[in-house]
């Protein structure tokens, strides 16, 4: 059975007084029936760790180096995200795609440092809105997710998702027939390749926000979000995770 998860991407965006968010989370939810989970900067991750004390929230990292330890300049490794308190990592957001040129290869190969220094991988993939219009959607989320996602991967340590690049931070939302066909899509080829597709969770990414998380976590296939300017605010956050418990 797939987990569920509420997963909050600061992106680039928080300094220490945005803690309190993370203190305001908890005292909404202290006790969350569903797995809920904040990627603050890679800065924040141990003063969280630290904030949240026992708490059930996870911390996750934005993105980790493929290797272990090394002259990377600037560089995290999966290692010290899990040592300053992180349990997930994302890998492959579309802005790390684009920004920094990353291909799936290199996903793929972040994914599996993360699984192998323990944390769960979050892998992300997408298509544009010119991919969409060209009626290539389906053809290019599969391309992405054969070369993102390891053979190594099992449910239980990669989380799926799906964050088309044009709903990203721009108020647009696909329609829940377009969320749907893309996920049983995911559900599917996860499961041909894996056997255990059933048991992969499948985020939906893009947009969400309280007013229309219920309405995409009723999508079958879709196991929570990955939220972005609506996981910076607690009390914005508070009834997505609300929502999906
Ligand atoms: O990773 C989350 C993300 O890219 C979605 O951002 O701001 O549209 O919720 P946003």
């Amino acid at each position: 059975m797939a987990k569920k998860l509420a997963a909050g991407n600061w992106k680039m965006n928080g300094t220490s007084e945005s803690l309190s968010e993370i203190a305001a989370l908890i005292a909404a939810h202290p006790n969350p029936s569903v797995d809920v989970l904040l990627c603050p900067p890679a800065t924040l991750i141990a003063a969280a760790s630290t904030a949240k004390g026992s708490h059930a929230l996870g911390l996750g990292g934005q993105d980790c180096h493929a290797n272990v330890s090394g002259a990377h300049t600037g560089d995290l490794s999966a290692q010290m995200l899990k040592d300053a308190g992180a349990s997930y990592v994302i890998v492959g957001h579309s802005e790390r795609r684009t920004d920094h040129g990353e291909t799936s290869d290199l996903v793929r190969a972040k994914a599996e440092a993360a699984t192998q220094a323990g944390l769960t991988a979050i892998i992300c993939i997408g298509e544009t809105l010119a991919q969409r219009e060209a009626g290539e959607t389906l053809a290019i989320l599969d391309e992405q997710l054969q070369a993102s996602v390891p053979d190594s991967a099992t449910a239980a340590t990669t989380v799926i998702a799906y964050e088309p690049v044009w709903a990203i931070g721009t108020g647009l939302t696909p329609t829940e027939a377009q969320i749907g066909e893309v996920h049983a899509a995911l559900h599917s080829a996860l499961g041909q390749r894996f056997g255990d597709g059933g048991d992969f969770s499948l985020l939906y990414g893009g947009s969400v926000k309280g007013s229309n998380a219920a309405q995409i976590f009723a999508i079958p296939h879709v196991h929570g979000a990955l939220v972005g300017g609506a996981s910076l605010k607690a009390a914005d956050f508070s009834p997505i995770v609300t929502a999906l418990e």
